[in-house]
């Protein structure tokens, strides 16, 4: 069955960028110009899906706000004669068919998941969490998408991570079954470097069966005493295959203040109109 859902997670707390998130969604930060969490939906976009689902919270009301028309900017930019910019305007309201729902308590990721359930309606849906910014030539979840087609099983995305780095992602235990694309025969969620199966971190990108759900319902609490999508993908194992993605281009962590500065540096630096002169600023200032 083809996947036409993607759920965007954006129901975190985002504490380690406080004080920022006291007031203002994480995934409202922007990246060079842009909110994150419009790369996710560009990135859905991108590798075809068709319908957008977003994970909301309390607080977390500009993101609902930020795909919406904005008639009384639009009648400004026009009266302006603004046409370039209100042209881009109107592409933001209009770029995707976005439902919401909110998380009422933030029980975990796998918990997150669950609550667009009702949504997704029985289908495989991809997940994407903002927070993984990933610049590749191809998006990481199309090439993801064309993995679940062709083995017809779930797909997550894994990076190759530091030893001291197994106690901040879901860890598996591989068997390589093409260039870039594993098996996955276990899975575990933040282990100690000594018990970690392997050095390939599981990062915010998921395709998941329909079955997930059901699976999801009855995972207990794990680590950090939160439902882990880790957990309930083990368990799924004993029904299904899974398979992994070692992602291609680079991967940002925006979740932390150094990951989202690097992203934005990189980012710039790309750009035509920002590159150059930012490059010039940086030689000086250093
Ligand atoms: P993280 O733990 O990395 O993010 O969760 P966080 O909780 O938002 O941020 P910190 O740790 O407090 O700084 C991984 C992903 O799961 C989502 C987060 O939004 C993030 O995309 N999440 C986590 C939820 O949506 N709900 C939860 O209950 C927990």
């Amino acid at each position: 069955m083809k996947v036409r859902k993607a759920v965007i997670i954006a129901a975190g707390r985002g504490t380690r960028f406080l004080p920022m998130t006291r007031s203002q969604p994480k995934e409202m930060m922007p990246l060079v110009d842009k909110p994150l969490i419009q790369y996710a939906v560009e990135e859905a976009l991108n590798s075809g899906i068709e319908q957008v689902i977003i994970v909301t919270a309390q607080g977390k009301s500009a993101i609902e706000d930020y795909f919406e028309r904005s008639p009384e900017l639009e009648h400004f930019l026009e009266q302006k004669g603004d046409t370039e910019r209100l042209s881009q305007m109107r592409e933001i309201a209009g770029m995707a068919d976005i439902s919401y729902v909110r998380q009422k308590e933030q029980l975990g990721l796998g918990h997150a998941i669950n609550t667009a359930r009702e949504l997704v309606g029985g289908e495989p849906c991809a997940v994407i969490l903002p927070d993984d910014i990933i610049d590749s030539a191809v998006p990481c979840l199309k090439r993801m998408l064309d993995i679940y087609e062709k083995y017809e099983a779930g797909v997550i995305a894994v990076e190759r991570i530091g030893d001291e780095d197994t106690r901040k992602y879901g860890i598996i235990e591989p068997k390589q079954v093409a260039e870039r694309v594993y098996q996955v025969l276990s899975l575990v969620e933040k282990p100690e470097p000594a018990q970690a199966p392997s050095r390939l971190g599981i990062v915010g990108r998921y395709v998941l069966t329909p079955q997930i759900f059901d699976v999801l319902a009855v995972t207990p609490p794990g680590k950090g005493n939160e439902i882990q999508v880790t957990d309930a993908l083990q368990l799924l194992l004993k029904q299904q295959k899974l398979y992994a993605f070692e992602l291609e281009g680079i991967r940002y962590d925006t979740g932390t203040p150094l990951g989202w500065l690097k992203a934005n540096v990189a980012l710039a630096l790309k750009r035509d109109d920002l590159g150059p002169e930012l490059r010039e600023y940086f030689k000086k200032l250093l």
